[in-house]
């Protein structure tokens, strides 16, 4: 067949899942996921604006506007596709940007899809630029002209398409380009959550997996989650097992921040990874500027994993700011890895 004509059964060989409406990404995070606007903790500006389209496409009967979904990992965009489909009654269907390789494949996704049916592309700024072109067709005018055949042979197809809604999901939204970014109705990022919404998340997971938990271990749990309900749940997980082995199983305060302890989470909820980088910043460039290339060699660390996890944090908080010269560490940053700011220890020259 024909690399460039749409595959029939696209959920071989394109990495298209045809999920149910609540369909996992992986058992284990889907059993903790929220189903609806309610059951979903923080976020209110996001949500907000998510329930108001999601109102006026059901009173209108019609397929809901395009919508772009950025942040950091961990917090919610995937989720949110899912309750975005629960909420209007329709399918998601699911891939991942670099997974759409060439325009037959996303030929294939669409034209499987049914009217009003929802399409989450997860890391929708890895999608290859050649196939991001007939992306523009599609969401503007839900048709897409594709070459088919080479050579002589070669003619073009329009190919007309159910009136779907594009749901992207980005960490990188700054990499997307604008002519694709301008074709979403709401472009909307979510931020790190706070402590208080955290404890709810927490509290809500411990229920649900029905692990014995008092509230201040929830606190202490929610205090060292990176401001990140993955990273929560994933905390949850272990503190679990720790309270389990070397304790009554009940997480108190005390078992939850001995438990953390062992992961190398610290009070504020820096990974060793994150210190990695404020100690190499502050040991081997006096605190910078330096640039977030050097710093990925200097800690055996992707660029593109600091600046998608770790750097987004560590700037939130104030470890460390960024500047057109580099990065620069901030008497925080020293200070969170015991080290004292440079600006006390350089004396003045007299
Ligand atoms: N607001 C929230 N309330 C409760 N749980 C949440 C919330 N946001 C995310 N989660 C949980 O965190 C995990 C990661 O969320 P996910 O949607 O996969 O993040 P992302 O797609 O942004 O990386 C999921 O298991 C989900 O249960
Ligand atoms: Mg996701």
């Amino acid at each position: 067949m024909n690399a460039a004509m749409p595959e029939k059964d696209s959920s071989k060989g394109t990495g298209f899942v045809t999920s149910t409406l609540a369909a996992p990404v992986s058992p284990a995070e889907a059993a903790l996921r929220p189903l609806s606007f309610s059951d979903f903790a923080g976020q209110a500006k996001t949500i907000e604006r998510l329930q108001v389209m999601v109102g006026a496409a059901k009173k209108r009967g019609e397929p809901l506007n395009h919508i772009l979904l950025s942040g950091p990992p961990g917090l919610g965009k995937t989720t949110l596709a899912f309750i975005l489909g629960n909420e209007l009654g329709r399918n998601v269907r699911v891939t991942s940007g670099p997974v759409v390789e060439k325009a037959g494949d996303l030929a294939g996704l669409l034209t499987n899809l049914e009217e009003g049916d929802l399409l989450f592309i997860d890391e929708i700024h890895r999608i290859p630029k050649t196939v991001e072109e007939y992306l523009y067709s599609a969401m503007e005018d839900f048709r897409i002209d594709i070459m088919i055949d080479q050579g002589p042979n070669a003619r073009s197809v329009r190919l007309s398409l159910p009136r779907f809604t594009l749901i992207g999901a980005t960490t990188r939204s700054g990499l997307l380009t604008s002519p694709l970014r301008s074709r979403f109705t709401l472009q909307t990022r979510l931020d790190y959550y706070d402590k208080e919404t955290l404890l709810s998340i927490v509290l809500r997971t411990c229920g649900l997996l029905k692990v014995k938990i008092d509230q201040d271990g929830a606190l202490e749990i929610a205090r060292r989650a990176r401001g990140t309900p993955r990273v929560a749940n994933n905390l949850i997980n272990f503190v679990r097992d720790f309270a389990q082995q070397r304790a009554s199983g009940a997480i108190t305060q005390k078992v939850a921040a001995a438990g953390l302890e062992l992961l190398e989470i610290d009070a504020a909820g820096l990974d060793e990874m994150d210190k990695r980088v404020l100690r190499t910043m502050a040991e081997n460039y006096r605190g910078g500027p330096v640039g977030i290339g050097t710093i990925a060699v200097a800690v055996g660390e992707e660029p593109e994993t600091l600046e998608e996890v770790h750097e987004p944090f560590l700037i939130q908080e104030g470890y460390l700011q960024r500047t057109p010269q580099g990065r620069i560490l901030t008497d925080k940053g020293y200070l969170a890895v015991g080290l004292r700011p440079a600006g006390d220890i350089q004396t003045p020259l007299l």
